[in-house]
């Protein structure tokens, strides 16, 4: 059946080593401030995905020369304000909401019309929370009710701000910081924790960036008007993909995998923190730097006693995409599970929390949520003989791969619609599975 997956058997046991491709957050960083850049700067690992290559052909009509083969990428950064394009250039950031928010923060100073739009998951997200440090900075923008499309006008003229970012989004942290680089003196933002990827290639290019840290918010100081150097990277693997083999292995009998080369950057290994917390044998080894991140490799074992968890609520922010997998350990553990301060669900590629518990319920678990909370009735014996039929999940390529897992570990028979959805963020995902020994039609 064209682009529906189906599922028949559960995982058998394995005992396997593997890795996962590219960080995409780090791709499409690496990818604009690159681009920002002045000179060449070459990717190793780069994800060679959706997201990240539509990134590129978008950079591309903004005038930056890329060459891309197989072993490497090459940037050909044009400096902080080098960005030349036509007056109503329209760039496409599909499904891509880091990048197209990321974007608009780089495109500043650039004095032209430009046109940002995006497919129908992203033209139903909110940029209000763009728009607003933006036009503080000066530059005007109209949309379509604070969605996609959006024109945006960049300004010689840009003005610091002082800004308090309180959503925990690092793509509105980052697309302020990006917005700084243009800006003469120092912007500031108050921001509460969120993945810290941009900071960290800051520091490592240079770039004059002060952090205050208090116990509950930091505050970033950018001085911009500072050209920088080029940044040559070799990609880690993505935790967020490598979750799903995490989960497939803790949920699974008598399994163990080991994922190597990890970026394990403590602003995203919350599911890791998490998982640990309910028991799962979870362990990193051979921990290294590399330029400002935290790398290494993820032991995993099969756990049989996985318990409930009253998950705080500071742990959301690292965990924020594998919040729905995490959710699956929770419908399999002993107890009750409770994850509060989670309405940011809402607003990802899909109603991440209405679709996760429409999901549990399907297999059978009771769960109570409210629009900013879900409480999980954790039954450990968990399992299926039914047919599901997963569809309409607006192409969410997390809702697809937490289905696919699911009907590893659970039984039953499950036709998965929009298999193509995993090349948004993991082309390689259904090949490590059958590497796993996951029997897929
Ligand atoms: C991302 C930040 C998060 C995350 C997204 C990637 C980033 O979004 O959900 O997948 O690379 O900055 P928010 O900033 O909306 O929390």
């Amino acid at each position: 059946m064209k682009n529906i997956l189906l599922i028949k058997n559960k995982i058998n046991k394995f005992n396997k080593k593997i890795s996962v491709s590219g960080d995409k957050s780090l791709s499409i960083r690496w990818a604009i401030i690159s681009a920002m850049a002045l000179g060449r700067s070459r990717a190793y690992n780069l994800l060679d995905s959706e997201d990240v290559n539509n990134s590129l052909i978008a950079l591309k009509k903004l005038g930056v020369k890329i060459i891309k083969n197989k072993k490497f990428c090459d940037i050909f950064g044009r400096g902080l304000n080098g960005f030349s394009f036509k007056e109503n250039t329209t760039i496409n950031a599909q499904n891509s909401g880091t990048f197209a928010r990321l974007i608009l923060g780089a495109l500043a100073r650039t004095e032209k019309n430009i046109i940002l739009k995006g497919d129908k998951s992203l033209s139903l997200r909110d940029f209000s929370r763009v728009i607003k440090p933006l036009n503080q900075f000066g530059v005007k923008i109209s949309s379509n009710k604070n969605r996609l499309p959006i024109k945006i006008r960049g300004t010689e003229y840009l003005r610091p701000i002082n800004y308090e970012e309180l959503k925990g989004s690092a793509q509105v942290k980052t697309c302020i910081m990006l917005a700084a680089l243009n800006t003469p003196g120092t912007t500031k933002i108050k921001c509460v924790p969120s993945r810290d990827h941009t900071e960290r290639l800051f520091k490592h290019l240079k770039i004059k960036l002060k952090i205050n840290k208090h116990k509950k918010y930091q505050i970033l100081n950018i001085e911009g008007c500072k050209q920088y150097g080029t940044l040559n990277y070799n990609i880690p693997g993505d935790i967020s993909s490598a979750s799903f083999f995490i989960v497939l292995t803790l949920l699974s009998k008598n399994s163990k995998l080991i994922i190597k080369n990890i970026n394990v950057n403590k602003s995203r290994t919350g599911i890791i923190d998490i998982l640990k917390k309910m028991n799962g044998k979870i362990i990193i080894r051979n921990r290294k730097k590399y330029k400002g991140e935290d790398i290494g490799d993820i032991y995993v074992k099969s756990t049989s006693n996985l318990k409930s968890i009253n998950c705080p609520k500071k742990m959301n922010s690292r965990a924020i995409d594998e919040l729905p997998l995490i959710f699956l350990v929770a419908a399999k553990a002993k107890g009750t599970s409770y994850f509060r301060n989670i309405g940011e669900l809402k607003h990802k590629e899909s109603d991440r929390l209405k679709l996760s518990s429409k999901f549990l319920k399907m297999i059978g678990v009771t769960v109570k949520s409210t629009s900013n909370s879900l409480k999980i009735f954790g039954i450990p014996n968990l399992e299926t003989k039914k047919t599901y039929t997963i569809k309409n999940f607006m192409k969410d390529h997390r809702i697809f791969m937490l289905a696919c897992i699911a009907s590893l570990v659970l039984g039953g028979t499950w036709k998965i619609h929009d298999k193509n959805s995993v090349n948004t963020s993991f082309p390689e995902f259904l090949k490590i599975l059958k590497k796993l020994g996951a029997n897929l039609k």
